[in-house]
């Protein structure tokens, strides 16, 4: 990459910055060689019931055991809320704008804090214990935000699943919780369409109840007044409920280590994992990342884009923003509803200056035409932010030049469901900008490339992004099943956390993300196994196997290609397709919906029955010039026959 495509940092960016570039480069180094005083320090950034005398006690080798400020005790909703209400009692603290532009409501830190009270209250009131899980299925609305905080005021550990996720998905994390108490509301609401949140909860119950679980309750906000079915002495009203309860509720006292929450996410094999995130860590980094890559400051309004079902929303629309203080809006609808200016309107609206959003829905913007943004003012944008995905440098200009007119830095952040918060970014006031590069570490980041045979990468290459120290944030086992979390994390390369992901390291030490490297699919910023995926498939009574891959999708990023194999009898057809895509809609939800299917009457195999995925990939690409050496597969005429099906349906 030449030097004419680096962004260098400008005078404007630096003027009020957190952070310079000397900074970073003398915090990093801190940060990196004496974590327990450079942690010890940054976790005073919130308030301790009990302050802690241990920092770091951590090991990614053997049996792998995370430990952060360990002894310490503290209160999540008491840090995001009580000890904002004596300076910042009447700032708004989320700014909610409705999917009808019509719509919206500011609720300030002082009525958060009574209704997450009142709500931690009514929870108590209905049995829920610190340490219970809580199952959150709700559409963006203020409620689910304080749905969150409420679990956190009492200690249960809430389990948010993304109101996009069909009635099988969510009872499979039902089921794995072991959760006997679902929040959710009537329906929500997008793009002008009810979505039926509690009917598929109902249908969520009773498949998880036939497995033997039991749900004692669900609370039921009321959004839409929509039709609903009811089972009494199961359903509450939310309004009611909290008609009656007291806006009084003592913080629970909580260990540094106690389990905040669990958020389901996909791995290459197998069903969703649980990532469990602790109390005390996850605060810390996520109130510190928040404040410093977005550069924030008090009195900025601050909008992330994305859904609480997300970690995204977890970390940057609820605990970092709030733990700091922050105003955060809270978006119900979509990009493109009523049109494609939607959020260039909402900027205006509510003179947004921090703007956080995922790279799908910039080039879906960037598809809409350039009218819908330059005929918005954008005036108060001082700063904006990509994330889910590698954003690819042309939609990064478009982001940098039409919508932030080369005025606003572009924090590029690349993190994961298993790092709790932002791993690799810039910071706006001390790192020049590449277009495409996630750039540095944040503070207390080791990462490391290492070639598939476990061999340090030193100096520019690519490899597989590894890291190889903890940081406060990082997940501390898949819930239910540490000996998973060692084995899928900690066991390809020995001693080092591995991300799933490639990256290259250019001669500036940037750190540019290539995409997955394992069998998880990135859709839209949706992280997705293929083996979801083709499981989903194969539950289909006339599909007898199914092989799934991703291939480049303009807008999505990732689109999903899938081969499948029908059973001996059944006829291919337009009609079948249709059905498939249906079904998967189905099992997982309609994010999950496959793109592609091509019939495949044989699937290319080793001769010990691998799936060779890597020709697949090629075909679904269109590229047959380097398939590979097909001689190991049991039956190398398969390959042809799939590529003459492929290049037919063009
Ligand atoms: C990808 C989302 C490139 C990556 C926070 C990672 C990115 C996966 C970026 C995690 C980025 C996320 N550049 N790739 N800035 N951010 N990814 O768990 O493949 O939903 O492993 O967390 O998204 O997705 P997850």
């Amino acid at each position: 990459m030449s030097d004419t495509h680096i962004h260098r940092t400008k005078p404007e960016w630096k003027e009020n910055a957190l952070i310079d570039a000397q900074t970073y480069e003398a915090w990093y180094q801190e940060s990196v060689e004496n974590p327990d005083a450079f942690w010890g320090q940054h976790g005073q950034r919130i308030d301790w019931f009990k302050p802690f005398t241990k920092v770091k006690n951590t090991s990614f080798d053997g049996n792998v055991s995370i430990k952060w400020f360990e002894d310490g005790e503290l209160n999540v909703s008491y840090n995001c809320l009580d000890r904002h209400l004596e300076k910042r009692g009447d700032q708004v603290a989320i700014l909610w704008e409705g999917d009808n532009p019509a719509e919206d409501r500011k609720i300030t830190y002082r009525e958060l804090h009574a209704e997450v009270c009142k709500l931690a209250n009514v929870l108590k009131s209905r049995g829920v214990k610190k340490g219970d899980r809580v199952t959150i299925y709700m559409p963006m609305i203020p409620e689910a935000v304080a749905a969150m905080l409420a679990c956190t005021r009492i200690g249960a550990v809430h389990s948010v699943v993304f109101g996009g996720f069909s009635p099988d998905s969510l009872a499979g994390r039902i089921i794995d919780c072991k959760s006997d108490f679902i929040i959710t509301a009537d329906q929500g609401l997008r793009g002008g369409r009810a979505v039926p949140l509690k009917e598929n909860a109902d249908k969520a119950i009773a498949i998880a109840e036939k497995a033997g679980a039991k749900v004692k309750n669900v609370l039921v906000v009321k959004r839409t007044g929509g039709e609903i079915s009811w089972a009494d002495g199961r359903d509450l009203w939310y309004h009611d409920e909290m008609a009656g309860a007291s806006a009084e509720c003592e913080p629970e006292r909580m260990n540094a280590e106690d389990p905040l929450f669990i958020l389901y996410t996909s791995g290459s094999t197998g069903s969703p994992k649980g990532v469990l995130h602790t109390t005390g860590g996850y605060l810390v980094f996520a109130s510190m990342t928040h404040q410093y890559v977005f550069d924030y400051h008090d009195g900025d309004i601050y909008w992330c884009t994305a859904d609480v079902g997300w970690v995204t929303g977890h970390s940057y629309i609820v605990y970092g923003p709030l733990a700091n203080g922050a105003t955060s809006l809270v978006f119900e609808g979509v990009p493109n509803y009523p049109d494609s200016s939607r959020f260039w309107q909402i900027i205006d609206k509510h003179q947004v200056n921090i703007f956080y959003t995922a790279p799908t829905a910039i080039r879906a913007l960037m598809g809409a035409g350039d009218e819908y943004v330059t005929k918005s003012s954008r005036k108060s944008l001082r700063l904006l932010g990509s994330v889910g995905e590698p954003i690819n440098p042309e939609a990064w200009e478009w982001y940098y030049r039409v919508v932030g007119e080369e005025r606003c830095a572009i924090v590029d952040t690349w993190w994961q469901t298993e790092t709790g918060g932002i791993l690799i970014t810039p910071l706006p006031g001390a790192i020049d900008l590449k277009p495409g590069s996630a750039t540095k570490p944040f503070f207390g980041v080791k990462p490391q490339l290492v070639d598939g045979e476990g061999s340090v990468i030193e100096g520019a290459g690519s490899g597989n992004l590894c890291i190889i120290d903890s940081w406060p944030g990082q997940m501390r086992t898949v819930y239910g099943d540490h000996d998973r979390f060692v084995q899928t994390y900690f066991s390809t390369y020995k001693g080092k956390y591995f991300t799933g992901d490639g990256c290259r390291r250019d001669e500036d030490g940037y750190y540019w993300i290539t995409g997955r490297v394992d069998d998880v699919l990135n859709v839209s910023g949706h992280r997705m196994g293929t083996a979801e995926v083709e499981s989903a498939l194969v539950s289909h009574p006339k599909v007898s196997e199914a092989a799934v891959v991703g291939y480049p999708h303009d807008v999505k990023g990732q689109g999903i290609y899938c081969y499948v194999t029908l059973m001996a009898g059944e006829a291919p057809s337009e009609e079948l397709k249709k059905e498939l895509v249906a079904h998967v809609r189905k099992e997982i939800g309609p994010i999950a919906a496959p793109d592609k299917i091509q019939f495949a009457p044989g699937l290319p195999k080793t001769r010990s029955g691998k799936i060779m995925r890597r020709i697949l990939r090629k075909i679904a690409e269109d590229n047959y010039t380097a398939l590979g050496d097909t001689s190991t597969l049991a039956d190398p005429a398969v390959v042809n026959d799939l590529v003459e099906n492929r290049q037919n349906r063009r």
